[in-house]
């Protein structure tokens, strides 16, 4: 687990923990970073260390930085099904962000899966700092995997033309990690539940075409899969694939044009992508048709951002279509066993989704499910 957080003055990036409250019998020494944004903004010392081993469905108790007036806590994700995901994109800083964070606590889950638009910082870094603060109390107790959103990009010419520079600096992701290491925070996978999930948080706003660094990455790490081993594979992306909804219609056309085969081929079960301030599922689907043997995909952007609910949809709904609706709210992937999974109860819709890795039509190689 790494452990992300951040001091106003110099500070040892030492984590120390253990398994009873107050007792602290093991620690990790991590790097320290910060950045300057438009000469006017200076962050704070941002200190990660990575802490481990550890063992599975254990709450470890944990301090940072020697700091002994906050004690904070973390539980481990389980090593075998189920696993519960929590699902939110486009969260924002918002009076809906407070309420979308409180009903994500009242239930318990085991991981939370961001697929872009955290701060809505926007250019305004101290906005990162009171959303680092916002998210504090659900992000020191699960393991928070994002992947990055537009607005996350903050690039302004000749004057910060690095882009993704706080993103980066505040949100590092394991992408040097694993079998599957990726080499940019930007895209990354990473197997949960003993091998029996994958996932791959893909980049929408860097380089996917054929021939990119990510798309090639992706080749790879599907190519790495074994479906004997992992019935469940799940992709993240930011710009939706499909959306019927009138908001950024369109935006995920090129990335799906150049990875949607890979995808199908490697029987990914369900993508996930954020960006439209709503809620929609679709069917299976490749090519814009509904098939048997693509992935569900599932809009859920509807976290709280401040620029509101997305709530004009394309008539009549197409067909692929099955559920939409504009209200804030969460999402919850409860991977059940090795050959369903279902979308848990928050009232709106609710699906079973069986692994693809379970249905024969989908894996013998002269069969129909074959083409792509
Ligand atoms: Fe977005």
């Amino acid at each position: 687990m790494r452990v992300t957080w951040i001091t106003e003055d110099d500070a040892p990036a030492v984590v120390e923990y253990g398994t009873t409250s107050g007792q602290y019998p093991f620690s990790a020494t991590g790097t320290t970073t910060s950045y300057s944004y438009l000469a006017l903004y200076h962050s704070g010392n941002i200190h990660d260390a990575v802490v481990g081993p550890l063992k599975p469905s254990t709450t470890y108790y944990y301090r940072c930085s020697s700091d002994p007036s906050r004690e904070f806590s973390f539980r481990t994700p389980p090593a075998s099904l189920p696993f519960t995901f929590v699902i939110v994109g486009d969260l924002g800083q918002t009076g809906w962000t407070k309420s979308t964070l409180q009903h994500i606590a009242a239930t318990d889950y085991d991981m939370l899966l961001l697929p872009g638009d955290l701060s809505y910082a926007d250019f305004l870094q101290p906005r990162w700092d009171s959303y680092g603060r916002l998210v504090e109390p659900l992000a020191s107790a699960r393991p928070w995997m994002v992947t990055e959103g537009n607005h996350e990009i903050e690039r302004i010419p000749l004057l910060e033309p690095r882009a993704f520079k706080a993103y980066n600096a505040r949100w590092r992701m394991p992408y040097d990690a694993g079998d599957s290491p990726s080499g940019s925070n930007l895209y990354y996978s990473f197997d949960v539940a003993g091998g029996m999930v994958h996932v791959i948080m893909l980049g929408s706003y860097t380089g996917f075409e054929a021939g990119t660094a990510q798309h090639e990455w992706l080749r790879g790490d599907l190519a790495r899969i074994d479906r004997g081993k992992t019935p469940f594979v799940v992709a993240l992306v930011h710009a939706p694939w499909y959306n019927s909804n009138e908001a950024h219609q369109g935006e995920g056309d090129d990335m799906r044009d150049a990875m949607e085969a890979l995808l199908r081929a490697a029987r990914v079960d369900a993508v996930f992508a954020g960006h439209v301030h709503a809620y929609e599922r679709f069917t299976r689907v490749y090519g814009g048709m509904e098939d048997q043997c693509g992935p569900v995909y599932v809009t859920i952007g509807d976290g709280g951002n401040r620029e509101g609910l997305a709530d004009e949809y394309i008539d009549p709904q197409p067909k692929t279509s099955v559920f939409r609706e504009a209200s804030f709210g969460h999402g919850r992937l409860q991977v059940v066993n090795a050959t369903h999974d279902d979308d848990q109860p928050v009232v709106a819709d609710q699906v079973w989704i069986a692994s693809l890795a379970s249905n024969p039509d989908c894996n013998n190689p002269a069969g129909t499910g074959a083409q792509a």
